[in-house]
């Protein structure tokens, strides 16, 4: 259930999940609140207001925004929004270990999502039940659809030029998956699912709404979501860091390139009242999604 407003509820309960990450109980519902680690200056009147505050908090909101639209039918669906300026202050001081001083809290960002509980990280799949169901999702034999889900996600990660889940290896320029931002959520009472975090990478040059560069370097992973070869290569990757690092074979490759497929097909759909802002187009573009 969305929270409209969280300065009107009352944070009733709080937990470190990790050093930037707490589960918060707001009005009964739990939720995972997570700072953006690095932090950004407002800075009034900069020439250069690419780092400027707004301008992330609006990068945020698209990027949550996108998921949330891409994935909205999909299995699972943590529902998600960002956190800035007066709505960040009320929580501020109610997560306990929080290191952010005061003076910084202006200038940092966070997002509130749905708490997902029974998840269990990619690489902690190795054995026992979890790998059992992981192994059911990956090879599509137990479920396809969500074989789906994990490339639909992709395909907004790719869009997005987020480099954290996805990144070329500057030795080879093999794909490299990180897989500690996706999640296996084990249903103890029906289908299992995948479901991301960390829907914005603060550190990608091809993230923002309102700047997409002129010139695309090599790094932009956009340019994948095009054609079936870059989608089969982008779901290739996946497939074989999870064979090595969990033993699963026969990992379903075509159903996440058919997920990615969708994904940017949804994208194409969904943007297409955009399509004459300049830099969602020529973004558009360079993915080969036609609006
Ligand atoms: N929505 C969520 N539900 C449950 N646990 C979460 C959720 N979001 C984050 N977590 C927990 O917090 C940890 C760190 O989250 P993450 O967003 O990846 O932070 P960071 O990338 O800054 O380390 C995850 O590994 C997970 O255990
Ligand atoms: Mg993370």
């Amino acid at each position: 259930m969305p929270i409209s407003d969280v300065r009107q509820v009352i944070i009733s309960s709080t937990k470190q999940l990790a050093q930037n990450v707490w589960k918060a109980t707001v009005a009964g519902q739990h939720y995972a609140i997570k700072l953006e680690k690095k932090t950004f200056l407002r800075m009034a009147g900069h020439p250069d207001n690419r780092d400027g505050w707004e301008m992330r908090l609006t990068d945020l909101t698209w990027a949550t925004n996108l998921f949330l639209e891409i994935c909205k039918n999909d299995r699972l669906h943590p529902w998600s929004r960002p956190l800035g300026g007066e709505e960040l202050a009320f929580v501020w001081g109610s997560l306990p270990g929080n290191n952010v001083a005061r003076t910084q809290l202006p200038s940092t960002l966070a997002t509130i999502t749905d708490f997902v509980p029974d998840h269990v990280d990619f690489s902690k799949c190795d054995q026992g039940k979890s790998h059992v169901c992981l192994n059911a999702l990956l090879t599509g034999k137990g479920d396809p659809v969500s074989l789906h889900t994990l490339g639909r996600g992709l395909a907004v990660d790719l869009f997005l030029g987020n480099n954290d889940r996805y990144a070329y290896e500057s030795t080879d320029g093999s794909i490299f998956v990180n897989l500690e931002n996706f999640f296996l959520h084990v249903n103890p009472s029906g289908p299992n699912s995948i479901f991301y975090i960390d829907f914005w990478d603060p550190n990608s040059a091809y993230n923002s709404k309102n700047k997409f560069p002129t010139t695309i370097g090599p790094e932009y992973l956009g340019s994948l979501l095009s054609n079936d070869q870059g989608r089969m290569r982008c779901a290739q990757a996946i497939s074989t860091r999870l064979s090595k690092l969990l033993h699963i074979q026969n990992v379903n490759v075509k159903g996440i390139a058919e997920g990615l497929k969708s994904g940017a097909a949804d994208l194409g759909k969904f943007l297409r009242k955009d399509k004459n802002h300049p830099h969602i187009s020529r973004r558009l573009v360079a993915c080969g999604i036609k609006p």
